[in-house]
């Protein structure tokens, strides 16, 4: 499939990305700035949030803004005045990237700890559910407007092991799938992207022995998540991409 968007094909887009100073998420944020978004970074680290900052100011695209939120603790309420502020700022919002999720621990089942689940639980399922929530009114606002959700390879077929995360991610389809079908007759496009083995910091908590190398950089997988933010990923929706497919 060729997933290839024109060079300023989110041109005047406003798109928020969770998780933005590290990884997948720090990528994207790049990416979706260098085709002319205005990106909000929101992540819990700001010295990281900072970095992707630096870099998208540095290079010359448009300005981006930063929310810092841990999404541990954070409340419904504390979603709500978030969009406010960006309505404030803004006056618009186009597209959310789902994008932040912890691993939690590799584990046997029956050693799942309980404090571990509700952290992953929290973090990859309830804080998307409530900043989903919250930033309908406004994507309903916007002429074509874009939700993109992270799946996983152990989000499509549950794996020995992979325990929360696992269940977390099938959540995470189930609740893309819910949306989109409600969404169908309107101007918002929801989908989930699988990023396949990618050399990040979680990745590489995972498979700590594996050659990194070997693995795609977030940057090679970044043109489906700009397909589907972008205008000619509009035909798309209730879809779980797989961003390497198994030839
Ligand atoms: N890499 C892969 O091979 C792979 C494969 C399949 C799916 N995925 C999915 O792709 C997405 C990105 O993964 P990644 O590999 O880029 O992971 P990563 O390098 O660990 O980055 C995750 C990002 O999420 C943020 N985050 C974590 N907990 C948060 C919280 N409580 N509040 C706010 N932000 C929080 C992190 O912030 P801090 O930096 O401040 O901790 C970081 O910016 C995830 O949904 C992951 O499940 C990745």
């Amino acid at each position: 499939m060729d997933y290839s968007v024109a060079d300023n094909a989110l041109k005047d887009k406003v798109i928020l990305v969770t998780g933005a100073g590290a990884g997948i998420g720090k990528q994207a944020a790049i990416s979706f700035a260098q085709h002319g978004a205005t990106v909000i970074l929101l992540g819990r680290t700001v010295k990281k949030l900072e970095q992707t900052y630096d870099e998208i100011e540095q290079a010359g695209y448009p300005q981006p803004a930063i929310i810092p939120l841990d999404m541990k603790g954070a409340s419904k309420q504390n979603y709500l005045d978030m969009v406010d502020t960006i309505e404030s700022q803004f006056g618009r919002l186009d597209g959310v990237l789902h994008n932040a999720s912890i691993l939690g621990v590799i584990s046997p089942f029956d050693q799942i700890g309980e404090d571990s689940f509700d952290d992953v639980m929290q973090i990859n399922v309830k804080a998307q559910f409530l900043l989903s929530q919250a930033v309908l009114p406004l994507l309903h606002k916007a002429s074509d407007a874009r939700m993109v959700f992270t799946s996983s390879t152990v989000g499509h077929v549950g794996r020995a092991f992979w325990g929360t995360y696992a269940m977390s991610k099938f959540a995470t389809e189930g609740m893309m799938q819910v949306l989109a079908d409600e969404l169908s007759d309107t101007n918002i496009r929801v989908n989930a992207i699988n990023p396949g083995g990618t050399r990040t910091g979680m990745r590489a908590k995972a498979f700590p022995a594996e050659d990194s190398d070997l693995l795609k950089t977030p940057l090679d997988i970044m043109p489906l998540y700009l397909y589907l933010m972008a205008p000619e990923g509009k035909a798309i929706h209730g879809q779980c991409i797989d961003a390497q497919p198994k030839k």
